[in-house]
Parts: structure tokens; C-alpha cells; sequence
């Protein structure tokens, strides 16, 4: 796709054109993906575009065609820039080395690494966990499990035990792949201690494969595991390596994510709608060239990471630049160092990084030479006015476009952005939807909002390339949780308004879901693990407003009648969600509740919580229907500032 001139032919450059493209993919989508997906390299042409099925969640996009990622990610490139850097990684220590990965070495490095997952028994369709710090062999384990046709199931570094024992068991994972250890700014983080604990209740993983990272010693069970680099080395007179011919609609990753009941979901992408729409949605919305430094700062145990600095960059055949550290560390410039000595011209990055990088002050900002900067993006979580106006104004020089990209981890790719100097923007909204995206605002009774201005649900009406195809060991909950709340439509579960210029504003989530940090957590799931200690009879989260998450974390606790509230039973309980969940989801404030108040029918009234937790005490609303509405004014009474 980067040898002619025209390197993308399906990116938009200009306004009329953005306006013409998104009309024809809405009026004829056949025709419009049948043209976008012919520039990429499939093995077996498709039969079929699009077979839309809202009602049984079973969208194809592709049918029939056989294709290999990896193809489109790596060997396509061979011919015109094997030398060209495809991955650049920054270190957590910036005194430690660099490195980058040209595509010749990261074709020749994959290749080994899915002969290896083929040598330990891993065949097409088996499912591999991948839980890495942010260094390159993260890149080549997933690509590796693409080339061999195996679904990888990226857990993000910082999840506990608990939740790899829960993701790994769901996908019934025959391997994990792990380091010793990790640097996370100054902090240490056990990767192979955290498995172990993990697997000892996952039979149905057969091999750990160990890369050494930071040299801490480990335990090795013998049989179980193997180390990275001995593996490598044995496998690696072995050469080139055959990809894995693929149906379009074969599943190529599993991510879990929270939702407002139950467990985390495993969210199926497949691979030739997922491959066109990360490589779409990545070369429009940032108008990539061919060339460019692409720095995008999410962790690829996030969806983010996946399409944004694995799949999309590198289909398009661009460098994308792996940061392992945290944007504080050593000092709360680092973004902008990495950005000066790499010469980044794409910077994406989330709201709550750029909220905690403002609140250090913007000494931190000058001094940097920002010169090759292009294209300043955020994502996760709406982006507050002073947020974007400080962004604009310290980083963008008042120059470059900044990219509010909506989407989710079920869409596979940005849905409604401005595309960078080509739409227009404006501060707080996502704009406009990109060609394929129909978004639709319903009321509470699922009614269509006919008018341009006005706001309500957000959901999608028709299927994209990138839509999710189901939720891994139990299509139903796909069904129930994204297609039934409002029948024939994608339901969101975010708020939403539009303007009268027809402009999209994410107002965030209008389900039992907070968002952390831009880190999605499941309010029942928060619940579940509180109640686990045994002094709780009960607990509801709720979230409210906070100055750099964007969402605190409220909990209400009731205790059991003997048991004393105390500064160590709150110490207890937050040690439980991290040990349960991950310490991302441990809660801001615990208040102590004599009791929660409920409906007659016993259903804990959230609304009234969550204006409490949020100090709206003027507006908490009918409290009449309550059980007992005394318990509203205790509650308030010891309300946590
Ligand atoms: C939720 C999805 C896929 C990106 C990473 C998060 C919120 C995401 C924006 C934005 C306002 C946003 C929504 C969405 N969100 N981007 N630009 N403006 N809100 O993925 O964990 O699947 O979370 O993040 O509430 O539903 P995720």
C-alpha cells in the first residue's frame, strides 16, 4: 500500500470527499468496502460483502474470502521497505537503549516465534493469553499467533491473578506468554510470580513461554515452561514460516471487557473485517503518510493497542512507535522527550494522561522541540474543555489538529472523529461519523430522534467492517447485551448529543459502567469483589466527577452487625479489589452505610447514590417510593468528601 504514489487510495482529502465517500458507504456499503478492502492482499477473494444480522448478532463481512493479517502486516512490505523501521520502542529507563525493529526483522522474528507456538503444540483456532509489559516480543507474540492462525488474548500487565485465571479459563487457553518481570516508571511489577499464582487453577494451559525482561529470577515449573529466548534460538534455522490461510470470518483476538453485569466478556473480532477497518479508520483519521512516526500511548492489553499501534500501522506499512513506561516517569515530561528523540509526528493519547500531565505544570512542556509533530489525537473517555484547550494550546501550538475519536472495544476501530485537517473539530465533540458509521440517537422508549439537535442513547444502525462478531463461549450474551436493548440497532450504552450542524458529543455511559482513567469498569463486577470480604453484607458503586480519572470510584459499604467500621477494614477491602481485579479498579472512597437505600421491591436506588457521591444534594430526586427514606439523609450525613 506505500510503494505508489497514491499510497492510500481510500484516504480521504478533503471535506466534499469525506461528505461524498460517507454517502455512498451508507447508500451502497457493498460497493464502498468491496473498493476500500480490493487494496489489501487476500489470499481467496470474497463471495460476499456484507450479510448484515442484527437480530442473531451473526454480521459476515467477507464471507468466503481467505486472507492472513500478517500478509497485510508484514510481508507486503517486504519488497519496498524491509528496511524501513516497522516497530520503534522506547524503554520505561530512558538512559537504558532504545530499539527498533525493521520490517525484515520483525517478518524474520514473527516467523520464528509462530514456528515456536507450532513446535509446543499450538495449532489454527487454539487460543494463546499474552500477558506482557509494553516491549516488542508483545508484538511478535501476537503477530506470531496470527500468522498460525491462533486467537490471541491479550491481559493487559496490570490485572491481577484473579482476572487471568478467569480470562484464561473462559478462552480455555492452551498457553501463556509472560516475562519475568516489569519496570512501570519506578515501580516493579512480578509478570511471572503473577501467572504462576494464576495458572494454578487453569488446567487447560499446557505452556508458559518466558521471555527474560528485567532478569529477576523466577520459578520454572519443568514440563510447563520454556523460556523465550532458548525456544528461539532452537527454532530458528527453521526460516521463513507460511502463514495460516484464514476464512474472513475465523476469529483473530479475543479482549475481555467489563460490562454492567456479570463477568468481563471476551469480545470477538475476526480477521478480514477487523484487518479493513483498523487500517481504514488509522489512515484517515490521523491521515497517516507514508513515513511518519505514529505514537500512540494506550497498552496493547487494551483495544487501543491492538488497532492503533499493531494492526493499523503496520497494514499500512507505516512505524509505529511501543512505549513501555508511564508519561511520569522520570519526570512528567516524558511524553514529550520521546516525542522530540524520535521525531514523532503523530501523538494519540487519552484525556486522563493529558488531565495528570496539566496538573504538573507546563514547565514540563517547553523546551522540547515539538517541531515534527502533525497530529495530536485522544481517546478513552470524553475530553473536558480545559483539557483540550490546554492540549491545543501547549502542545498543538495552536497549529495542529487534535482527533477526538469515539469508539469501543466491541466496534474494533474509531467510529465518530474528525479526520485530522480534513473535517472540521471542536473542542468536546467527536464530530462527525466516519464513512460506514450510521449513529442514531433513540429515547427511553427506543424511538428514533428525528430532530438534528437534540440528545438521547447512541446507537449504530448499521453493521461495519470492525463490528464485534460475538462474545467468546456464549453468543447469547452478545445478543442480549448489544442487540436486543434497542432491536435491529448496535446499542452503545453511552449518552449522547448532537448539534444542529449535526455534530456528535459522547457524553458518557448511561449503563452500570464507569470509565477510570479511560479504563472501562463493570460496576456489578466492583460489587462482586467487595462483597468478598467478610465483614460486607453489601455494597453499590457508584462513580463521580474527578479532576484526572475523569470517574472516581465511590463505593457504599454495609457491614455485618458485629463487625466495627474501620480505617482497616477500607485498607481490607481495597486490597480485595486488587488482588481480585487489578489495582486500576481500586475504589477512591468507601463510606460506611448503616443501610443502602432500596425500592419496596428490594432494587438498590443508584440514582440517589450517585448524586451523592457527585455532592448534588439539592437535586437527589423522589425518594418517596424508598423503602425507608431515612436512610438517604444517614447517608448523607456521613458522606465522604
Ligand atoms: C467507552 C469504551 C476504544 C477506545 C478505548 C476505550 C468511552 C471512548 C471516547 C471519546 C468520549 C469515549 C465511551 C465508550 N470513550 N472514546 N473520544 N469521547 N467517550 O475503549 O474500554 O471499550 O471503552 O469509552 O464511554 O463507550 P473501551
Amino acid at each position: 500500500m506505500s510503494n505508489s504514489k497514491a499510497a492510500y487510495p481510500f484516504q480521504i482529502k478533503s471535506y466534499e470527499n469525506y461528505q461524498k465517500q460517507y454517502k455512498q458507504s451508507i447508500q451502497n456499503p457493498n460497493e464502498f468496502w468491496a473498493d476500500v478492502a480490493q487494496n489489501f492482499n487476500w489470499i481467496k477473494p470474497w463471495d460476499t460483502v456484507l450479510q448484515q444480522d442484527f437480530e442473531t448478532a451473526r454480521t459476515t463481512w467477507f464471507q468466503g474470502a481467505q486472507l492472513n493479517i500478517t500478509i497485510n502486516a508484514i510481508d507486503r512490505h517486504l519488497s519496498t521497505q524491509a528496511n524501513a523501521p516497522a516497530i520503534i520502542w522506547e524503554p520505561n529507563n530512558p538512559t537504558d537503549q532504545f530499539k527498533t525493529l525493521s520490517y525484515k526483522q520483525l517478518y524474520d522474528q514473527v516467523c520464528t516465534m509462530g514456528h515456536v507456538l507450532k513446535r509446543k503444540g499450538i495449532a489454527k483456532g487454539d487460543r494463546v493469553c499474552i500477558y506482557m509489559p509494553m516491549v516488542p516480543e508483545l508484538t511478535i507474540a501476537v503477530l506470531a499467533c496470527a500468522r498460525i492462525g491462533a486467537v490471541h488474548n491479550v491481559v493487559f500487565g496490570g490485572f491481577s491473578a484473579q482476572s487471568i485465571t478467569d480470562r484464561v479459563n473462559d478462552a480455555q487457553c492452551k498457553m501463556v506468554i509472560t516475562t519475568d518481570g516489569a519496570h512501570r516508571g519506578p515501580k516493579y511489577i512480578p509478570m511471572k510470580e503473577t501467572v504462576d499464582e494464576a495458572l494454578e487453577n487453569c488446567p487447560s494451559v499446557q505452556t508458559v513461554i518466558c521471555m527474560k525482561h528485567t532478569e529477576t529470577a523466577v520459578n520454572m515449573q519443568t514440563k510447563r515452561d520454556v523460556w523465550w529466548h532458548q525456544e528461539m534460538e532452537e527454532a530458528k534455522h527453521l526460516g521463513p514460516l507460511d502463514p495460516e490461510p484464514m476464512e474472513a470470518e475465523d476469529p483473530l483476538f479475543i479482549l475481555y471487557t467489563s460490562g454492567s453485569t456479570g463477568k468481563p466478556k471476551g469480545v470477538v473480532h475476526t480477521c478480514g473485517g477487523y484487518m479493513v477497518w483498523a487500517t481504514y479508520t488509522f489512515v484517515n483519521v490521523f491521515q497517516y503518510q507514508p513515513g511518519q512516526i505514529h505514537f500512540c500511548t494506550a497498552d496493547i492489553g487494551w483495544i487501543t493497542g491492538n488497532s492503533y499501534i499493531i494492526y493499523g500501522p503496520l497494514c499500512a506499512g507505516g512505524t509505529s512507535l511501543m512505549f513501555e513506561g508511564v508519561p511520569t516517569y522520570p519526570e512528567p515530561d516524558r511524553f514529550w522527550q520521546i516525542c522530540e528523540k524520535h521525531k514523532v509526528n503523530i501523538f494519540y493519547t487519552a484525556p486522563t494522561a493529558i488531565r495528570s500531565l496539566m496538573s504538573c505544570g507546563i514547565n514540563y512542556t517547553q523546551g522540547h522541540n515539538l517541531s515534527h509533530l502533525k497530529v495530536l489525537g485522544t481517546v478513552g473517555e470524553p475530553i473536558n474543555e480545559e483539557a483540550w484547550e490546554w492540549y491545543n494550546t501547549n502542545i498543538g501550538h495552536n497549529e495542529l489538529p487534535i482527533v477526538d475519536t469515539w469508539w469501543q472495544t466491541e466496534n474494533g476501530g474509531i467510529m465518530i472523529s474528525n479526520l485530522a485537517g480534513i473535517t472540521p473539530q471542536k473542542a468536546t465533540f467527536a464530530t462527525l461519523p466516519l464513512p460506514g458509521i450510521l449513529p442514531q440517537l433513540v429515547n427511553d422508549k427506543g424511538e428514533v430522534i428525528t430532530e438534528t439537535e437534540a440528545s438521547g442513547n447512541l446507537v449504530i444502525a448499521q453493521a461495519w467492517p470492525g463490528i464485534i462478531r460475538s462474545t467468546w463461549g456464549n453468543h447469547q450474551r452478545c445478543i442480549d447485551t448489544y442487540f436486543s436493548t434497542y432491536p435491529g440497532k448496535f446499542f452503545t450504552g453511552d449518552g449522547c448529543l448532537r448539534n444542529a450542524q449535526g455534530e456528535y458529543r459522547i457524553t458518557g455511559r448511561v449503563d452500570d459502567v464507569l470509565n477510570v482513567s479511560g479504563h472501562r469498569i463493570g460496576t456489578a463486577e466492583l460489587e462482586d469483589a467487595i462483597d468478598t470480604h467478610p465483614a460486607v453484607i453489601e455494597s453499590a458503586i457508584v462513580g463521580y466527577p474527578h479532576d484526572i480519572k475523569g470517574q472516581g470510584i465511590y463505593a457504599y459499604v454495609t457491614l455485618a452487625p458485629h463487625a466495627i467500621p474501620s480505617e482497616a477494614i477500607k485498607q481490607e477491602i481495597i486490597h480485595a479489589v486488587s488482588e481480585i481485579i487489578g489495582p486500576i479498579a481500586k475504589p477512591d472512597k468507601i463510606q460506611f452505610a448503616s443501610a443502602l437505600p432500596k425500592t419496596r421491591s428490594g432494587k438498590i436506588m443508584r440514582r440517589i447514590l450517585r448524586k451523592i457521591a457527585e455532592g448534588e444534594l439539592q437535586s437527589l430526586g423522589d425518594t418517596s417510593t424508598l423503602l425507608d427514606p431515612s436512610v438517604v439523609q444517614d447517608i448523607i450525613n456521613h458522606r465522604e468528601i
